[in-house]
């Protein structure tokens, strides 16, 4: 097989596996709306809380990123980002929406 016609094929199952693993990015998008994190947070800029991206780009390459943000998801955060605006926690959400929102704030760019 050449090249050419091959990785494609290669590219295309990686999407699938990796969509496979994670919950659908719509479905936590929705999930963060409804808890009310894009009142503070959006992807690309600064608005109360860091753009999601900026938090993915400094998290990057760490594997504890997940459990890591999961908790200050919901205890709260201070002091990483801002010296004065603190992240209140979000002690309503589950571990699953937690594990489901941490993974989707690591996998924007
Ligand atoms: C009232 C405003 C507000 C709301 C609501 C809010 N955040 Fe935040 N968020 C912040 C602020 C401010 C920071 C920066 C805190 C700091 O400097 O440590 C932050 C930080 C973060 C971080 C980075 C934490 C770290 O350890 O580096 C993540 C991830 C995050 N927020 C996700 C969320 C998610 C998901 C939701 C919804 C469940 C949410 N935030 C709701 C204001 C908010």
């Amino acid at each position: 097989m050449r090249l050419s016609t091959f990785a494609p094929t290669l590219l295309l199952a990686a999407c699938g596996l990796s969509h496979a693993a994670d919950a659908p990015a719509a479905a936590a998008l929705d999930l963060a709306k409804a808890s009310g994190c894009l009142s503070c947070h959006a992807m690309a800029e600064k608005i109360v809380g860091p753009a999601f991206q900026d938090v993915a780009s400094k998290y990057a390459g760490d594997k504890d990123a997940a459990a890591t943000l999961a908790q200050s998801i919901r205890n709260g955060s201070s002091g990483k980002w801002s010296k004065r605006i603190a992240m209140p926690p979000q002690a309503n959400l589950s571990n699953a929406d937690l594990a489901t929102l941490a993974k989707w704030v690591l996998a924007q760019k």
